[in-house]
């Protein structure tokens, strides 16, 4: 059944573990359509509206190129475009925009203002990240891991997360092994693993009686037979420079480098990053960091292993268009033929 149909999509918690596998079983099927040359466009009469206040390559390219397949029309806007913010309110933006557009895209500092927009704008709205969820982007993980292990089933895929445990990334992940009960290993730190506290303010819950989730400081015991290495970058969008130098240097030790692919005992481990990826000196960012900080061959991962054939980066990043193209649809559009 299409629970998405006029409802906003703003993290994994609001939705169950069918809504989520029906998403992806339709994402597969489009994305089959797509590459056979027989898809049908369900949004012609369709209006979108991107709201970015943070750069974006993927996500705004995926609803965008989705967007377009489906014969919708978009509007980008970011904040130099709009008044939002300065001149104008989330309320009044949002009930403007609710009137002209059929949904709204969002990438923000704020999670609140993601749901005041919802609120307002009475149409469906999707979260193209916030600082505390990025839901589209583990939907394309979980499409993408369905894809690989096809003869595994997802509560028998154990995911190792490791490095900032404390963002939009590891927050989803979290989110996503409650509802679909794999096994996720959180490693970082002390000081960037979730306490309770934390958890609290994002209102997520761990399961304990389920227990699937483990947090840990020690990479080998985290890592150990995981079928997925996934790391994010150590310093998120948005995140206050001041928080750098005592964060990466907390972090080196985390780096996915080929000890950790060791320490999995698997030698058909999975290598997973959510992009884009500090792994060389060929960006000002990267370059800068890894001679600052003096690491070796990368920053959160070593451009060997992002380069690996254990990688499985670029698969997650072009999945998001088929994953998005079945989120818009099943929002705007309520019988889904299959
Ligand atoms: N993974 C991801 O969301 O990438 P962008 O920041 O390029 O959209
Ligand atoms: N945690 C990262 C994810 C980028 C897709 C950020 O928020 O910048």
């Amino acid at each position: 059944m299409n629970s998405f149909y006029l409802r906003n999509f703003l993290r994994l918690q609001n939705f169950s573990s069918e809504d989520i596998l029906f998403l992806i079983k339709y994402a597969k099927k489009l994305k089959f359509k797509k590459i056979i040359n027989k898809e049908k466009k369900h949004l012609k009469n369709k209006n979108i509206v991107l709201i970015f206040e943070k750069e974006s390559t993927r996500t705004r390219c995926s609803f965008e190129v989705a967007s377009f397949d489906q014969g919708a029309k978009i509007t980008y806007l970011n904040t130099k475009d709009i008044h939002l913010g300065y001149k104008e309110s989330i309320e009044d933006t949002a009930s403007t925009l609710g009137k002209i557009y059929d949904g709204i895209v969002y990438r923000g500092h704020i999670h609140k203002n993601i749901k005041k927009l919802a609120k307002y704008a009475k149409i469906p709205v999707w979260n193209g990240l916030t600082e505390s969820f990025h839901p589209t982007q583990i939907l394309s993980d979980i499409f993408t891991i369905k894809e690989i292990f096809f003869n595994k089933s997802i509560q028998d895929i154990k995911i190792a997360y490791i490095g900032d445990s404390k963002n939009n990334i590891s927050n989803t992940l979290i989110e996503a092994s409650n509802l679909l009960k794999f096994k996720l290993s959180l490693i970082s730190p002390k000081e960037y693993l979730p306490t309770q506290k934390f958890l609290h303010t994002y209102n997520i819950k761990i399961n304990k009686k389920l227990n699937n989730i483990l947090l840990t400081e020690d990479i080998e015991k985290g890592v150990y037979q995981a079928d997925v290495i996934y790391t994010d970058v150590w310093i998120s969008m948005g995140e206050n420079a001041s928080k750098e130098e005592k964060k990466i240097n907390l972090l080196k030790k985390y780096q996915v480098n080929q000890n950790v692919l060791k320490s999995t005992c698997n030698p058909f481990i999975k290598v997973f990053h959510c992009l884009p990826a500090l792994h060389n000196t060929k960006t000002i960012y990267g370059k800068k960091i890894i001679q600052k900080f003096n690491l070796k061959n990368g920053v959160e991962i070593t451009d060997d292993v992002f380069k690996s054939n254990k990688k499985i980066i670029f698969q997650q990043s072009a999945n998001r268009v088929h994953i998005v193209k079945a989120l818009i649809i099943c929002s705007l559009i309520k019988n889904i033929s299959f």
